[in-house]
């Protein structure tokens, strides 16, 4: 199905399941422990070996002896897959580095081999064994020192120029000139890195823990220089990835690589301690942002440029797309600059680009309020744009940036908050009220489904979508069951499998909004076959009580399958409704804080989210979403930060001990309001994503309370309590 025009009405329009907040289907397996993870997978292979991974202790060099003997003669040791004897690698469309290092070593913890035994234990016990000998070379490790010699944009990422900021800038009555920095950041999802692979003759099974299914199985056929269909990928289940499964990664790699030399099952896990250097991270960012604005506080000047670094070949993040767009300005300049570094690859986490993006842009929207003398509220709506400020021919399919503003202040009781900061006051605590806009670009691609129905009136989706605990396998069982009038108990929904039709995935928080659209399009024909088989016309039949119903006839839809199962696939298209529409979601984001005068240390008190993000396909899976990613903005804001060893090259704290990410006694109450926001442009669903909007803004609002609370700015994340003790205020 091609999604060309904005949809009319529909059969989700009833909304007689679609917009419920239906409990998890898959959560009695999740609560049961019977959900298969990818490292637990025990009848599809009572004979698995284990593969442990020997990584790089050296950040840049060469290896010059790689001997494995001792290894291969251990206990229960099968085999010891190096460069050497894996055959030949090619290197992913989506990685940077490679996934089992040749001679070249790119980055800490890098894998360099990988030792197979019959147990854990004893591939682990081996694995230390494994002698490398490395030549360490110098490497670039610190974005701050290598900033000033990075001064142009990379050639693929020109910077984008609207009118003259310089000019403007000089002209205007208030400006704003400061550097921002948010820090290396890692996913650190529940469930780690693991995969499990077994080869019957040329053809590879992988069970694993991934996002986007199809990336995988491209990559993993393109790393290995096999046929794509001679690679099946599974991953039904996953325990968080944020980003950091988007991609194939070297567990998957590896157990393929071992599978082939032992010729039996093979299960490699990333130990935990491994994962933020041998995976991916989100890139440090080093942020310039230089506002003007007339007497009345009208923003004519927005400058924003964005450092950070990436391995050769890697990419920037992207952190000043939203500045292209948030608000109103004739002059305006954005642009990326990318430092070449030898940390471990950069790449997507939870709204890349987006959430430090805003971290920086919105604490310094609160502080031109500030200086122009206006409520931060008020100077967000007195900027606001309906169309795209570089060209104001692109309306906004929906833009309710306002309403999530206003209505925010509403309920968060906004007006209690006194402008002047260091005035409110609970015995020891300093306390503060901040705010700040949300927002995150709605994207869409190609997904598609196939659905059958059999005789027993059962409803089943495959799709190779994954559900990262996002609510997928709910929101896609809805989707089926209001276009097929059936409850949702009698539909099946099957995901994260190659075998099915190729989904858009889920990442960028388009998942959900396309995935449905997928199985919307595979419906539409399978009400087609249902309506010829029965003796209806589908464009006038109603599916309702598992019947389809026409001038006054019904028949069980179920009828319809009586000779065996009717099936229809579909994949939904988006035409060009993205160009001449400028397509995002909104929010306002709103958190009280308190400070102790002694300590430095912050309590977040109260979190308000208010969304705008297309239609809500299930208020309680979305809501878990916001919650979720409102829970991460705070850590980003308070906690969050890979310590770089800028001698050594690596991120020193490596693991969840030392990793600070927000426990359950850091989360006060948290709120969620989700504005009607029916976007009939974004798809025949009318949804967009919420993902990881939840985040896009949170760690500024809560920087700007901490602001309100103290009076202390600070500009560099994390907001650790020695960035606070020197400017808060004498206590005594
Ligand atoms: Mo998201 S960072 O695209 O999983």
């Amino acid at each position: 199905m091609k999604f060309e025009q904005p949809a009319g009405t529909n059969p989700i329009d009833q909304l007689r399941v679609i917009g419920q907040p239906l409990d998890r289907i898959d959560g009695p397996l999740k609560t049961t422990g019977s959900a298969p993870y990818a490292y637990e997978w025990h009848d599809e292979a009572p004979d698995v070996t284990y593969g442990y991974v020997v990584a790089s202790p050296v950040a840049k060099g060469k290896i010059t002896a790689l001997e494995t003997e001792a290894a291969r003669r251990a206990p229960g040791v099968l085999a010891v897959v190096t460069a050497a004897n894996a055959g030949k690698l090619e290197i992913g469309e989506m990685n940077t580095a490679r996934l089992l290092a040749e001679y070249h070593i790119e980055h800490y913890h890098q894998a360099v081999a990988l030792v197979v035994a019959e147990t854990f234990e004893q591939a682990r016990a081996a694995a230390k064994l494994v002698d490398v000998q490395y030549e360490r070379e110098a490497g670039a490790y610190d974005l701050a020192s290598e900033k000033p010699s990075v001064t142009a944009a990379p050639e693929d990422t020109p910077d984008k120029v609207v009118g003259d900021v310089d000019q403007a800038l000089a002209q205007a009555r208030y400006t704003l000139d400061a550097v921002y920095t948010t820090p290396d950041q890692s996913h650190m999802a529940m469930e780690p890195h693991a995969s499990m692979a077994i080869w019957d003759n040329d053809a590879l099974t992988v069970w694993t823990s991934n996002q986007m299914i199809n990336w995988c199985r491209s990559d993993l056929a393109k790393t290995l220089v096999i046929p794509e269909e001679k690679v099946r990928v599974l991953s039904p289940y996953i325990g968080g990835g944020f980003g950091g499964k988007l991609f194939l990664r070297s567990d998957a790699v590896l157990a393929a690589l071992g599978a082939r030399v032992v010729k039996r099952a093979v299960k490699v896990m990333l130990p935990r301690p491994m994962i933020p250097n041998n995976t991916t991270h989100r890139p440090a960012t080093n942020q310039h942002i230089r506002i003007g604005t007339d007497e009345d506080g009208k923003i004519t000047a927005i400058s924003h440029i964005s450092w950070s670094g990436n391995l050769p070949g890697g990419t920037p993040e992207t952190a000043v797309q939203q500045t292209e767009l948030l608000y109103a300005g004739e002059n305006r300049l954005t642009g990326l600059r990318l430092a070449e570094l030898d940390l471990p690859e950069g790449n997507a986490m939870r709204a890349p680009g987006e959430a430090p993006g805003l971290m920086a842009l919105e604490i310094a929207i609160d502080e031109m309020a500030a200086k122009v003398g206006m409520d931060p509220v008020q100077f967000r709506i007195l900027n606001d744009t309906q169309v795209d400020p570089a060209d104001p021919s692109r309306p906004f399919s929906r833009r309710q940036l306002i309403a999530c503003l206003q209505t925010g202040a509403d309920k968060f009781g906004w007006q209690q908050r006194q402008a002047e900061p260091a005035q409110v006051r609970d015995g020891r605590w300093l306390i503060g009220m901040g705010m700040a806009a949300g927002f995150r670009n709605n994207l869409l691609s190609a997904s598609g489904a196939r659905v059958h129905l059999d005789a027993q009136g059962i409803v089943t989706v495959e799709t190779d979508m994954t559900d990262i605990g996002t609510g997928s396998y709910t929101i896609i069982a809805q989707t089926a069951a209001e276009m097929l009038g059936v409850p949702v108990s009698q539909v099946r929904v099957s995901l994260g499998d190659s075998a099915h039709p190729v989904s858009a995935g889920s990442g960028g928080q388009w998942g959900a909004n396309t995935s449905t659209s997928g199985v919307y399009a595979a419906c539409v024909k399978l009400r087609e076959r249902i309506a010829a088989e029965l003796g209806f016309n589908a464009d006038e039949a109603e599916f309702a009580e598992g019947e389809i119903r026409a001038a006054g006839r019904r028949v069980p839809i179920a009828a319809a399958a009586a000779q065996g199962a009717l099936s229809a696939e579909d994949t939904i298209e988006f035409g060009d409704l993205d160009q001449k529409y400028q397509q995002s979601t909104f929010a306002g984001h709103f958190a009280e804080v308190a400070v102790d005068t002694a300590t430095g240390e912050v309590r977040v008190r109260r979190m308000l989210a208010v969304c705008a993000a297309g239609r809500i396909l299930n208020p309680k899976t979305a809501r878990s979403q916001v919650i979720g990613a409102m829970t991460m903005g705070l850590g980003g804001a308070l906690m969050e930060e890979l310590a770089v060893d800028t001698r050594h090259g690596y991120f020193v704290n490596h693991d969840m001990a030392t990793y600070e990410v927000p426990v359950h006694a850091d989360i006060p109450r948290q709120e969620v309001i989700f504005l009607d926001d029916t976007d009939p442009v974004s798809s025949p669903m009318k949804a967009k994503g919420v993902g990881e909007l939840g985040l896009c803004g949170v760690g500024a609002a809560i920087v700007n309370a901490i602001y309100n609370a103290t009076g202390v700015r600070v500009r560099d994340y994390p907001v650790t309590l020695d960035k606070l003790l020197q400017g808060l205020p004498e206590t005594v």
